[in-house]
Protein backbone atom coordinates (compact mmCIF):
# COMPACT_ATOMS: atom_id res chain seq x y z
CA UNK A 1 0.00 0.00 0.00
CA UNK A 2 2.83 2.26 0.86
CA UNK A 3 4.24 1.51 -2.21
CA UNK A 4 1.14 2.28 -4.44
CA UNK A 5 0.75 5.24 -2.23
CA UNK A 6 4.23 6.71 -3.14
CA UNK A 7 4.03 5.85 -7.06
CA UNK A 8 0.14 7.48 -6.99
CA UNK A 9 1.99 11.03 -5.33
CA UNK A 10 4.82 10.64 -8.23
CA UNK A 11 2.12 10.39 -10.87
CA UNK A 12 0.26 13.36 -9.74
CA UNK A 13 3.85 15.22 -8.96
CA UNK A 14 4.63 14.27 -12.73
CA UNK A 15 1.45 15.52 -14.25
CA UNK A 16 1.69 18.60 -12.66
CA UNK A 17 5.36 19.11 -13.80
CA UNK A 18 4.12 18.44 -17.09
CA UNK A 19 1.25 20.76 -17.50
CA UNK A 20 3.36 23.64 -16.13
CA UNK A 21 6.31 23.06 -18.21
CA UNK A 22 4.43 23.02 -21.28
CA UNK A 23 4.77 26.20 -22.72
CA UNK A 24 1.02 26.33 -24.21
CA UNK A 25 -1.78 24.06 -24.30
CA UNK A 26 -4.14 24.01 -27.49
CA UNK A 27 -6.73 26.56 -25.47
CA UNK A 28 -4.04 28.89 -24.29
CA UNK A 29 -4.65 32.40 -26.25
CA UNK A 30 -1.38 34.52 -26.76
CA UNK A 31 -0.18 37.47 -28.63
CA UNK A 32 3.24 38.49 -29.61
CA UNK A 33 3.52 42.60 -29.35
CA UNK A 34 6.65 44.21 -31.20
CA UNK A 35 6.65 47.66 -29.80
CA UNK A 36 8.57 51.29 -30.40
CA UNK A 37 7.14 52.67 -27.41
CA UNK A 38 9.78 52.25 -24.76
CA UNK A 39 7.84 53.09 -21.53
CA UNK A 40 7.75 50.65 -19.10
CA UNK A 41 4.26 51.86 -17.64
CA UNK A 42 2.93 50.27 -20.91
CA UNK A 43 3.05 46.86 -19.33
CA UNK A 44 0.56 47.59 -16.90
CA UNK A 45 -1.92 48.06 -19.96
CA UNK A 46 -0.99 44.95 -21.24
CA UNK A 47 -1.33 43.28 -17.69
CA UNK A 48 -5.15 44.55 -17.38
CA UNK A 49 -5.63 43.27 -20.88
CA UNK A 50 -4.20 39.60 -20.21
CA UNK A 51 -6.16 39.80 -16.84
CA UNK A 52 -9.55 40.40 -18.59
CA UNK A 53 -8.97 38.30 -21.48
CA UNK A 54 -7.04 35.59 -20.62
CA UNK A 55 -4.86 36.64 -23.89
CA UNK A 56 -1.20 36.37 -22.57
CA UNK A 57 1.01 39.35 -24.14
CA UNK A 58 4.64 38.76 -24.83
CA UNK A 59 6.40 42.00 -25.64
CA UNK A 60 9.21 42.52 -27.65
CA UNK A 61 10.36 46.18 -27.78
CA UNK A 62 12.88 47.66 -30.20
CA UNK A 63 13.41 51.00 -31.38
CA UNK A 64 11.22 52.60 -34.37
CA UNK A 65 13.00 52.64 -36.93
CA UNK A 66 15.51 49.02 -36.27
CA UNK A 67 11.95 46.90 -35.41
CA UNK A 68 10.78 47.67 -39.04
CA UNK A 69 13.92 46.67 -40.33
CA UNK A 70 13.54 43.13 -38.17
CA UNK A 71 10.58 42.79 -39.82
CA UNK A 72 11.38 43.29 -43.24
CA UNK A 73 14.06 40.57 -42.26
CA UNK A 74 11.78 38.52 -40.50
CA UNK A 75 9.21 38.27 -43.55
CA UNK A 76 6.85 35.73 -43.59
CA UNK A 77 8.70 33.83 -40.42
CA UNK A 78 8.29 36.89 -38.31
CA UNK A 79 6.35 35.84 -35.03
CA UNK A 80 5.01 39.44 -34.62
CA UNK A 81 1.06 40.29 -34.05
CA UNK A 82 0.99 43.88 -33.50
CA UNK A 83 3.08 46.12 -34.29
CA UNK A 84 3.02 49.46 -32.43
CA UNK A 85 5.19 53.09 -33.18
CA UNK A 86 5.51 56.27 -32.19
CA UNK A 87 5.37 58.56 -35.11
CA UNK A 88 3.60 59.27 -37.78
CA UNK A 89 6.45 58.70 -40.96
CA UNK A 90 7.16 55.49 -39.04
CA UNK A 91 3.78 54.00 -38.84
CA UNK A 92 2.89 55.00 -42.53
CA UNK A 93 5.95 53.80 -43.32
CA UNK A 94 5.03 50.25 -42.28
CA UNK A 95 2.28 50.29 -43.92
CA UNK A 96 4.35 51.54 -47.05
CA UNK A 97 6.42 48.61 -46.65
CA UNK A 98 3.79 45.83 -46.83
CA UNK A 99 4.44 44.65 -42.80
CA UNK A 100 0.77 45.46 -41.98
CA UNK A 101 -2.55 44.38 -42.78
CA UNK A 102 -6.06 45.91 -42.83
CA UNK A 103 -8.66 44.79 -40.67
CA UNK A 104 -12.16 45.34 -39.84
CA UNK A 105 -13.46 46.44 -36.63
CA UNK A 106 -16.51 48.93 -35.58
CA UNK A 107 -15.12 49.53 -32.36
CA UNK A 108 -11.36 50.61 -33.91
CA UNK A 109 -13.45 52.88 -36.11
CA UNK A 110 -15.56 54.50 -33.41
CA UNK A 111 -13.05 55.18 -30.92
CA UNK A 112 -10.02 56.57 -33.04
CA UNK A 113 -10.92 59.80 -34.68
CA UNK A 114 -11.00 60.61 -38.30
CA UNK A 115 -7.59 62.05 -39.79
CA UNK A 116 -5.72 59.86 -37.34
CA UNK A 117 -6.11 56.59 -38.84
CA UNK A 118 -5.28 55.06 -41.73
CA UNK A 119 -7.77 55.30 -44.67
CA UNK A 120 -6.75 51.51 -45.93
CA UNK A 121 -7.38 50.39 -42.33
CA UNK A 122 -3.98 49.21 -41.81
CA UNK A 123 -3.26 51.42 -38.80
CA UNK A 124 -5.09 53.43 -35.80
CA UNK A 125 -3.34 55.54 -33.32
CA UNK A 126 -3.49 55.34 -29.79
CA UNK A 127 -1.97 58.37 -28.26
CA UNK A 128 -1.24 61.80 -28.93
CA UNK A 129 1.52 64.40 -28.65
CA UNK A 130 2.05 68.11 -29.52
CA UNK A 131 5.36 69.18 -31.30
CA UNK A 132 5.62 72.36 -29.00
CA UNK A 133 8.38 75.23 -28.71
CA UNK A 134 10.78 75.44 -25.49
CA UNK A 135 12.54 78.41 -24.90
CA UNK A 136 14.45 80.35 -22.14
CA UNK A 137 12.73 83.88 -21.31
CA UNK A 138 16.03 85.16 -20.60
CA UNK A 139 17.41 84.61 -23.82
CA UNK A 140 14.36 85.36 -26.00
CA UNK A 141 11.32 87.57 -26.07
CA UNK A 142 8.57 84.65 -25.59
CA UNK A 143 6.37 87.05 -26.41
CA UNK A 144 7.31 87.11 -30.10
CA UNK A 145 7.32 83.51 -30.57
CA UNK A 146 3.65 81.66 -31.33
CA UNK A 147 4.57 79.79 -34.44
CA UNK A 148 6.87 77.55 -35.88
CA UNK A 149 7.87 79.81 -38.29
CA UNK A 150 9.09 82.28 -36.32
CA UNK A 151 11.94 80.40 -35.39
CA UNK A 152 12.96 81.91 -39.38
CA UNK A 153 12.66 85.07 -37.72
CA UNK A 154 16.40 87.08 -38.38
CA UNK A 155 16.28 87.83 -34.45
CA UNK A 156 17.21 84.61 -33.55
CA UNK A 157 20.44 83.96 -35.00
CA UNK A 158 21.96 81.80 -33.21
CA UNK A 159 19.51 81.08 -30.71
CA UNK A 160 17.53 78.15 -32.35
CA UNK A 161 18.73 74.39 -31.56
CA UNK A 162 17.09 71.54 -33.54
CA UNK A 163 17.18 67.60 -33.22
CA UNK A 164 18.65 65.78 -36.49
CA UNK A 165 17.24 65.61 -39.71
CA UNK A 166 16.62 61.79 -38.64
CA UNK A 167 14.24 62.65 -36.31
CA UNK A 168 10.98 61.49 -37.51
CA UNK A 169 9.24 64.18 -35.04
CA UNK A 170 10.93 66.96 -37.25
CA UNK A 171 10.32 64.63 -40.08
CA UNK A 172 6.64 64.84 -39.73
CA UNK A 173 6.91 68.87 -38.50
CA UNK A 174 7.76 69.55 -41.67
CA UNK A 175 5.92 67.40 -43.61
CA UNK A 176 2.80 68.94 -41.73
CA UNK A 177 3.87 72.50 -42.69
CA UNK A 178 4.27 71.19 -46.43
CA UNK A 179 0.53 70.71 -46.06
CA UNK A 180 0.15 73.28 -44.23
CA UNK A 181 1.40 75.88 -45.78
CA UNK A 182 2.46 74.83 -49.52
CA UNK A 183 6.01 73.82 -50.26
CA UNK A 184 7.37 77.56 -51.31
CA UNK A 185 6.48 78.90 -47.74
CA UNK A 186 8.17 75.48 -46.03
CA UNK A 187 11.29 76.06 -47.71
CA UNK A 188 11.23 79.68 -47.13
CA UNK A 189 10.85 78.74 -43.59
CA UNK A 190 13.15 75.82 -43.84
CA UNK A 191 16.01 78.04 -44.92
CA UNK A 192 15.26 80.97 -42.32
CA UNK A 193 15.24 78.49 -39.60
CA UNK A 194 18.35 76.59 -40.54
CA UNK A 195 20.50 79.70 -41.02
CA UNK A 196 19.88 80.41 -37.23
CA UNK A 197 21.12 77.46 -35.97
CA UNK A 198 24.80 78.09 -34.49
CA UNK A 199 24.84 74.69 -32.53
CA UNK A 200 25.24 71.13 -34.30
CA UNK A 201 22.54 69.51 -34.65
CA UNK A 202 21.51 67.79 -31.46
CA UNK A 203 20.68 63.59 -31.16
CA UNK A 204 17.27 64.22 -28.57
CA UNK A 205 14.58 66.24 -27.31
CA UNK A 206 15.73 66.12 -23.51
CA UNK A 207 19.23 67.49 -24.88
CA UNK A 208 17.53 70.77 -26.46
CA UNK A 209 15.57 71.37 -23.56
CA UNK A 210 18.70 71.14 -21.64
CA UNK A 211 20.58 73.29 -24.19
CA UNK A 212 17.81 75.78 -23.73
CA UNK A 213 17.74 76.10 -20.05
CA UNK A 214 21.72 76.24 -20.15
CA UNK A 215 21.25 79.53 -22.76
CA UNK A 216 23.42 77.62 -25.09
CA UNK A 217 20.57 78.98 -27.29
CA UNK A 218 16.89 80.34 -26.85
CA UNK A 219 14.54 78.12 -28.30
CA UNK A 220 13.85 75.07 -29.69
CA UNK A 221 11.32 72.30 -31.06
CA UNK A 222 10.43 69.08 -28.72
CA UNK A 223 7.74 67.08 -27.81
CA UNK A 224 5.31 67.87 -25.29
CA UNK A 225 5.76 64.86 -22.89
CA UNK A 226 9.70 65.16 -22.77
CA UNK A 227 9.27 68.60 -21.02
CA UNK A 228 6.33 67.35 -18.60
CA UNK A 229 8.59 64.06 -17.54
CA UNK A 230 11.16 66.30 -17.01
CA UNK A 231 9.62 68.72 -14.46
CA UNK A 232 7.81 65.96 -12.99
CA UNK A 233 11.51 64.43 -12.13
CA UNK A 234 11.04 61.46 -14.50
CA UNK A 235 14.77 62.11 -15.22
CA UNK A 236 16.21 63.00 -11.79
CA UNK A 237 16.23 66.21 -10.10
CA UNK A 238 18.98 68.23 -12.20
CA UNK A 239 16.40 68.01 -15.03
CA UNK A 240 13.20 69.06 -13.22
CA UNK A 241 15.84 72.24 -12.59
CA UNK A 242 16.72 72.29 -15.86
CA UNK A 243 13.25 72.53 -17.31
CA UNK A 244 11.61 74.77 -14.69
CA UNK A 245 14.01 77.54 -16.03
CA UNK A 246 12.02 76.70 -19.85
CA UNK A 247 8.96 78.35 -21.00
CA UNK A 248 6.90 75.57 -23.36
CA UNK A 249 5.20 77.76 -26.42
CA UNK A 250 2.36 75.82 -27.55
CA UNK A 251 1.26 77.11 -31.96
CA UNK A 252 -2.01 77.53 -32.46
CA UNK A 253 -3.06 75.72 -34.41
CA UNK A 254 -0.82 72.75 -32.94
CA UNK A 255 1.26 70.00 -34.95
CA UNK A 256 -0.11 66.76 -33.36
CA UNK A 257 1.71 63.47 -34.15
CA UNK A 258 0.53 59.88 -32.45
CA UNK A 259 1.91 56.42 -31.46
CA UNK A 260 -0.30 53.98 -33.38
CA UNK A 261 -0.15 50.47 -33.82
CA UNK A 262 -1.51 47.74 -36.98
CA UNK A 263 -1.80 44.23 -37.15
CA UNK A 264 1.37 42.45 -38.43
CA UNK A 265 0.76 41.32 -42.29
CA UNK A 266 1.92 37.72 -40.84
CA UNK A 267 0.50 37.33 -37.89
CA UNK A 268 -0.79 34.26 -36.44
CA UNK A 269 -2.75 35.37 -33.81
CA UNK A 270 -4.67 37.77 -35.72
CA UNK A 271 -8.21 38.16 -33.76
CA UNK A 272 -6.07 38.22 -30.50
CA UNK A 273 -4.09 41.28 -32.33
CA UNK A 274 -7.62 42.97 -33.04
CA UNK A 275 -8.55 42.73 -29.97
CA UNK A 276 -5.71 44.11 -28.00
CA UNK A 277 -5.71 47.05 -30.74
CA UNK A 278 -8.95 47.51 -29.87
CA UNK A 279 -8.35 47.99 -26.21
CA UNK A 280 -5.34 49.64 -26.13
CA UNK A 281 -7.36 52.54 -28.58
CA UNK A 282 -10.59 52.39 -26.11
CA UNK A 283 -11.07 55.29 -24.00
CA UNK A 284 -9.72 53.38 -20.90
CA UNK A 285 -6.70 51.88 -23.23
CA UNK A 286 -5.55 54.85 -24.47
CA UNK A 287 -5.24 56.80 -21.03
CA UNK A 288 -3.74 54.03 -19.62
CA UNK A 289 -0.79 54.74 -21.98
CA UNK A 290 -1.23 58.04 -22.07
CA UNK A 291 -1.67 58.93 -18.69
CA UNK A 292 1.98 57.89 -17.23
CA UNK A 293 3.63 59.09 -20.26
CA UNK A 294 2.12 62.75 -20.16
CA UNK A 295 1.22 61.71 -24.42
CA UNK A 296 -2.92 62.53 -24.51
CA UNK A 297 -5.35 59.87 -25.16
CA UNK A 298 -6.89 60.46 -28.55
CA UNK A 299 -10.11 62.21 -27.31
CA UNK A 300 -9.02 63.89 -24.29
CA UNK A 301 -6.16 66.20 -22.79
CA UNK A 302 -3.74 64.81 -19.90
CA UNK A 303 -5.26 65.72 -16.96
CA UNK A 304 -2.03 65.70 -15.32
CA UNK A 305 -1.24 69.46 -13.71
CA UNK A 306 1.79 69.47 -15.52
CA UNK A 307 0.18 69.03 -18.64
CA UNK A 308 -2.49 71.35 -17.99
CA UNK A 309 -0.02 74.24 -17.58
CA UNK A 310 1.02 74.27 -21.12
CA UNK A 311 -1.91 75.56 -22.10
CA UNK A 312 -4.90 74.24 -24.07
CA UNK A 313 -4.07 73.28 -27.84
CA UNK A 314 -5.91 72.98 -30.98
CA UNK A 315 -4.66 70.63 -33.42
CA UNK A 316 -4.15 71.54 -37.02
CA UNK A 317 -6.52 69.98 -40.07
CA UNK A 318 -3.10 67.57 -41.14
CA UNK A 319 -4.29 64.00 -41.15
CA UNK A 320 -1.57 61.09 -40.85
CA UNK A 321 -2.09 60.08 -43.97
CA UNK A 322 -0.90 63.42 -45.54
CA UNK A 323 2.16 63.44 -43.29
CA UNK A 324 3.30 59.92 -44.41
CA UNK A 325 2.56 61.09 -48.19
CA UNK A 326 4.76 64.00 -47.24
CA UNK A 327 7.50 62.24 -45.60
CA UNK A 328 10.09 61.93 -48.64
CA UNK A 329 9.35 65.83 -49.95
CA UNK A 330 9.89 66.83 -46.06
CA UNK A 331 13.24 64.33 -45.80
CA UNK A 332 14.28 66.03 -49.00
CA UNK A 333 13.37 69.75 -48.06
CA UNK A 334 15.39 69.45 -44.74
CA UNK A 335 18.59 68.34 -46.44
CA UNK A 336 18.63 71.16 -49.39
CA UNK A 337 18.10 73.82 -46.53
CA UNK A 338 20.98 71.90 -44.56
CA UNK A 339 19.05 70.54 -41.83
CA UNK A 340 21.62 67.63 -41.01
FE1 LIG B 1 9.55 60.25 -27.92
Amino acid sequence: MQKFKKLLYSAVTCAFLFNVNIPANSTEREIKVYSGRHYNTDRGVYKKFADETGIKVRLIEAAGISLIERLRREGKNSQADLILLVDAARITNAAKADLLQPIESSSLEKDVPIGLKDPDKKWYALTRRVRVMVANPKVVDINKINDYTDLANPSLKGKVCLRNRKSPYNQSLVANQIVNKGQQATKTWLNGMISNVSQPFFPGDISIVRAVSKRKCGVGIVNHYYVARMLAGVNGRRDTLYAKKTSVITPNPAHVNISAGGVAKYAINKAEAIELLEFLASPEGSKGLAAPTFEHPLKEVNQNQIVKNFGAFTPDKVTVDDLGSNNSMAIRMMKDAGWD
